[in-house]
C-alpha cells in the first residue's frame, strides 16, 4: 500500500483534476447492478446492415494495414460529397480534411493543435463532459456562457461580456447534448459577430446533425459565409449510423489549420481503423430516405420515453435534437441529482446521467438527469416499468 502512495509522484499535474467520466461511469454501474443502461449514449439496435457488410468486405478484401495518416482518399472523398450534399459547400479533400478515431480524437487533437497555455475557450453550459478535460490538456482555460431553460437560450450580453483579449476559440455543440438544443441562424450570427470581432475561432461538435426533431434544420457554422475561414467542424459517423464503436471521425478546418490539427493527430493515433474508413464510404452514401427515417426513428423514441417519464412525474425538457432528455426531479424530494441516480441505479434498476456533470458549477445541476432514448422500445418499456416504482417525496 506504501507503494501506491509513493508511485503518486510519478502522475502528472496535468491530470490533477481528472476523474472517471461520470458517464462512462454510470455505464459500469448500470452493468454491475443489472440496470437499464439510458446513461451512456448509444444505440443498442443493430447497425444498418449494409455498413456491416461493408466493413466485413473491407476486412475481406485486406484494408488491414495503416491507413494515410489523415484519412483514406475515398473516405475524405465522401466527407466532402456529403458537405456538398447537405450544405452545399466546397471543401479540399486534399488539404481541408482530417480523419480521426471520432470526434473525440478530432477535438483533443484540435484544441491540442490550436490553443497555447493561457489561452481562453469559449463553452456553453450545460455541454459535453470531455470539453473540460480537452481544454485542460490543451492549457486553455474555460469561461462558461450559461444556457437557460426552457428553451436553452444564452444572453447575447453574457456572451459578449465572455469575451476578451486572451479568447481563442467558442466551442459549440448543436444539436446540444445534453439538452437538445438546436442553435438558430440569429444565435450563430451574434456568435459569428463576437468571433469577428475577437478574431477568435468556432469549433463546432456536429455529431447530432441528422438526429433533429419537429422540422427544425441544423445549421452548419461553416455555411455562414462569415465564418467559413475560422470554422474548425467536427463530425464523426458514431451516433449518424449507430456504430459508436468504430471510433471514425473528422475535423473539417481550413488548410492551415488542418496542417497542424493532422501533425498532433498522426502522433497521436496514426490514423483511424482503415477498414471502417471504407465502410464509412458506404455509410456516407446512404439515400436520403436513410437520413429522413433517422429523425423520424428518433422522434418518436423522444415522444414515447418523454411519455413514460411524464407519467411517472419528471418534469421533461423536450430536446429538438441528438438523442438525450434532460428532467427536472424534484418531484421525487431527492437531495441531489447523485443520490438520486444513484438509488436509480442501485434500487429501481436504471441507469441514468446526474445533470450536475454538464455543469462546470454542480449546482446548477442538481435538479437534473439525463436519460438517452437511443434504445429499443423494449428497453424503454422496461426502464419505465422499473422507474414506475419510484416514489415521489
Ligand atoms: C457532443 C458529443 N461529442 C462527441 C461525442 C463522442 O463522439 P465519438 O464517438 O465520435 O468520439 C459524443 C458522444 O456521446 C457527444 O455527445
Amino acid at each position: 500500500m506504501a507503494q501506491t502512495t509513493s508511485v503518486r509522484r510519478f502522475q502528472s499535474a496535468r491530470i490533477g483534476e481528472f476523474r472517471e467520466s461520470v458517464i462512462r461511469e454510470m455505464t459500469r454501474l448500470a452493468l454491475k447492478h443489472g440496470a437499464v443502461n439510458l446513461a451512456q449514449g448509444f444505440p443498442d439496435f443493430p447497425a444498418p446492415a449494409e455498413l456491416k457488410a461493408a466493413a466485413q468486405k473491407a476486412i475481406a478484401d485486406d484494408f488491414n494495414q495503416y491507413p494515410i495518416t489523415w484519412g483514406i482518399k475515398p473516405f475524405r472523398d465522401a466527407i466532402c460529397k456529403s458537405y456538398k450534399r447537405f450544405y452545399n459547400l466546397e471543401i479540399d479533400p486534399e488539404r481541408e480534411v482530417t480523419v480521426c478515431c471520432g470526434a473525440t480524437e478530432g477535438m483533443i487533437a484540435s484544441l491540442l493543435a490550436l490553443l497555447n497555455q493561457g489561452d481562453e475557450v469559449i463553452v456553453f453550459e450545460p455541454f459535453y463532459e470531455n470539453y473540460w478535460p480537452d481544454s485542460q490538456l490543451s492549457g486553455a482555460t474555460i469561461k462558461y456562457v450559461r444556457l437557460y431553460p426552457p428553451d436553452w437560450d444564452f444572453l447575447k450580453e453574457e456572451l459578449k461580456a465572455a469575451f476578451n483579449s486572451r479568447t481563442r476559440a467558442v466551442i459549440i455543440n448543436s444539436p446540444n447534448n445534453p439538452t437538445g438544443k438546436v442553435f438558430s441562424l440569429a444565435q450563430l450570427k451574434a456568435l459569428a459577430d463576437c468571433c469577428e470581432e475577437h478574431d477568435c475561432l468556432v469549433i463546432c461538435d456536429e455529431i447530432y446533425e441528422h438526429i433533429i426533431f419537429d422540422g427544425e434544420k441544423h445549421i452548419a457554422p461553416i455555411s455562414l459565409g462569415s465564418l467559413r475561414e475560422r470554422t474548425v467542424a467536427i463530425n464523426s459517423l458514431s451516433k449518424t449510423f449507430s456504430v459508436t464503436g468504430w471510433r471514425v471521425g473528422w475535423v473539417i478546418a481550413p488548410p492551415e489549420l488542418t496542417s497542424s490539427i493532422r501533425k498532433v493527430h498522426d502522433f497521436l493515433t496514426v490514423g483511424a481503423a482503415t477498414p471502417f474508413q471504407h465502410a464509412g464510404v458506404t455509410a456516407l452514401g446512404m439515400p436520403d430516405s436513410y437520413f429522413a427515417s433517422l429523425s423520424g426513428t428518433y422522434q418518436a423514441k423522444r415522444d414515447y420515453l418523454v411519455g413514460i417519464l411524464e407519467k411517472i412525474g419528471f418534469r421533461c425538457h423536450v430536446p429538438k435534437g441528438a438523442y438525450y432528455v434532460m428532467c427536472d426531479i424534484s418531484a421525487f424530494g431527492f437531495a441531489d441529482d447523485v443520490a438520486f441516480c444513484q438509488h436509480l441505479v442501485e434500487d429501481i434498476g436504471v441507469g441514468a446521467v446526474p445533470g450536475s456533470s454538464f455543469f462546470a458549477d454542480p449546482e446548477h445541476g442538481r435538479n437534473l438527469v439525463r436519460f438517452c432514448f437511443a434504445k429499443k422500445l423494449q428497453t424503454l418499456d422496461a426502464a419505465g416499468e422499473r422507474l414506475s416504482k419510484l416514489t415521489k417525496g
